[in-house]
């Protein structure tokens, strides 16, 4: 697992943004396409609106880029609370990407029918003649306070969830919005060639240090948080990178880093 610490939002975005386009690059030479699962919540705005910025919209290769959602809140896509609605004002809407590569999960429909209709996206989207689960190039996540990520909240059955790619979900009752959600499954964000937290903000900095001293634990996954069971490097056969990309304040009760 890599920490990498930035100074400030800003750098963070540039930070991710240098490693997709490296990770991009390296799964377009090796496998003809880039397959991405962008996080939802507000931390990746920064990321997106750089990756759509003059600076950086013609370092990805957008006509070998497949988009897709760790999660999705059960609202329209143009409301507020969407997670698309959000990338798609900050990059999508801004890119050229083309409108059969961006694979949403489709918050508008009735929970168990977005949950099925997405899983059958992925099951197109990856052969699974070549390996258990979907292998995404990377996925993005960010983590609530609870130590939830994508829309695996503590104490929830999506949690547990182990035949699945995509499940529907309530949210515990302290979580806002108090919408149902649609999520990837952990053996989905395992199976993740390269997959990285981005967190910023001083309230994330207890729950940080909680999780990350439950990832590096040797311990089962039973007792840990949600975002502490995120560890692809134990994934066998294909084992992934995992990235924890945070600000100064929310590593800032890490200690030395
Ligand atoms: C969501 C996200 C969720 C998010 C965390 C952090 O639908 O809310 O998928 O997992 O990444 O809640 O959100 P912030 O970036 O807003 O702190």
């Amino acid at each position: 697992m890599e920490l990498i610490v930035q100074p400030d939002i800003e750098s963070l975005a540039q930070a991710a943004a240098a490693r997709i386009v490296t990770a991009s690059a390296a799964a377009i030479a090796a496998r003809g396409r880039f397959t991405i699962a962008l996080a939802g919540g507000s931390t990746p705005a920064a990321l997106y609106r750089l990756l759509a910025a003059p600076s950086h919209v013609d370092r990805l290769d957008w006509r070998h880029t497949e988009i897709f959602f760790g999660d999705e809140r059960c609202v329209p896509p143009e409301h507020e609370w969407s997670n698309y609605g959000m990338a798609f004002r900050t990059l999508l809407s801004h890119v050229p990407l083309p409108a059969d590569q961006c694979h949403r999960m489709e918050g508008e429909l009735p929970p168990a029918v977005a949950e099925s209709n997405y899983a059958h996206t992925m099951a197109c989207a990856f052969d699974s003649r070549t390996a258990p689960w979907p292998q995404l190039d990377m996925i993005l996540l960010g983590m609530g306070e609870d130590g939830h990520t994508a829309s695996l909240f503590p104490g929830m059955e999506a949690l547990a969830e182990g035949s699945k790619t995509v499940v529907a979900t309530e949210v515990p009752a302290y979580v806002r919005p108090q919408v149902p959600r649609v999520t990837l499954t952990l053996p989905v964000l395992n199976a993740g060639r390269e997959v990285m937290f981005l967190l910023a903000g001083q309230g994330k900095a207890a729950i940080v240090k909680r999780v990350l001293a439950e990832t590096s634990s040797e311990g089962g996954q039973v007792q840990l948080l949600p975002a502490a069971r995120v560890r692809p490097a134990r994934v066998r056969p294909a084992p992934g990178r995992l990235t924890w990309l945070l600000d100064r304040a929310a590593a800032s009760l890490l200690g030395e880093v």
